[in-house]
């Protein structure tokens, strides 16, 4: 279940937000980037900023010792994990593993117990609420697509950058070049260009996941957390989704729970294999599905 206590049907205002402000910062930079040192040398001698993620350690998440219960049921069981920058991992196990519990615990949705939580080196994720963590870059596509039908591909990817949904400021909201670009881009990565002026609700299956990550994707997240995402989608769907998640990886780093084994064969370079809340193997999927104790859980013979 997703808690939803801001009420709305889009989960993440403040990502919106957040999103929009990048964007602003963005378009700033580039307009100050033609400066003496050819906007060059700041970015070599630059010292992590507060509030920035830092990647010098070379990772982007760091999970260690992580458990949770609910009522006595360990479904975290002294978890550790990490990933890093631009990685796209992948992560398998049965029913009831606890794969859904960790994005839970990532986001900020659910504490732990114990253990020690880091996005980047420096940011222990256990000290923000769920709002900040989704305004700090994490985003979160739950299983089940949620998008305005009654609203436009273009309108919901528009909608994404707006930081007040009030009606009047809606009338007064353009987008500005920067803005437009970015939305043109992530249309062409999501493959809705040709669809931008179709009713959302009118979308296919797939193409509402597409939509709803390209929402996600309008505010720049640095990591993306996707909770089988082609669940329920036709083959070909399927097909174009690994590509679109290739095209993501090195420009944001993923983790991608997923059963579907060919589309993880497509996607994947490390497969982790939770079980029992913990990591039970990992490496490659050829490593992983030669591993007996996965075989024995999962897989089956
Ligand atoms: N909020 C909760 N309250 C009680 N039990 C929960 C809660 N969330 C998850 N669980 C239990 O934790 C275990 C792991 O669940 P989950 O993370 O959803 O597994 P997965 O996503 O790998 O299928 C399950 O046994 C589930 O019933
Ligand atoms: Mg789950």
């Amino acid at each position: 279940m997703r808690s939803d206590k801001r009420g709305g049907q889009f989960m993440t205002p403040d990502l919106m937000e957040e999103g929009a402000q990048r964007i602003e910062a963005l378009a700033q930079k580039r307009q100050h980037g033609h400066t003496e040192s050819g906007g060059r040398a700041a970015g070599f001698s630059r010292i992590a900023t507060p509030g920035e993620v830092d990647i010098t350690h070379g990772r982007i998440l760091y999970l260690e010792d992580v458990s949770v219960s609910f009522d006595g049921f360990k479904a975290i069981n002294s978890l550790s994990l990490d990933i890093a920058p631009g990685e796209l991992r992948c992560v398998i196990g049965p029913n009831g593993a606890g794969k859904t519990t960790m994005m839970d615990i990532i986001t900020g949705k659910t504490r732990p117990d114990q253990g020690r939580v880091y996005f980047g080196s420096t940011i222990d994720l256990l000290r923000y609420t769920e709002a900040e963590i989704a305004q700090m870059g994490i985003g979160r596509k739950f299983q089940k697509p949620t998008v305005f039908e009654q609203l436009t591909v273009f309108e919901n990817l528009e909608l994404a950058l707006k930081t007040d949904k009030s009606v009047r400021a809606s009338v007064f909201f353009a987008l500005d070049s920067a803005q437009s670009d970015r939305l043109l881009d992530v249309l062409q990565t999501i493959h809705l260009r040709e669809h931008l002026g179709r009713l959302a609700g009118n979308l296919s299956h797939g193409q509402k996941q597409w939509l709803e990550i390209g929402m996600l994707l309008m505010q720049d997240p640095k990591l993306l957390l996707l909770d089988e995402p082609v669940a329920g989608m036709t083959d070909e769907e399927t097909e174009r989704t690994a590509e679109l998640f290739l095209s993501l990886k090195g420009k944001h780093s993923l983790m991608v729970v997923e059963h579907d084994m060919s589309f993880i064969n497509t996607i994947s370079d490390i497969v982790t294999v939770l079980c029992d809340g913990s990591v039970l193997a990992q490496g490659t999927l050829a490593q992983v599905q030669a591993d007996e104790r996965v075989i024995e859980v999962y897989l089956g013979r």
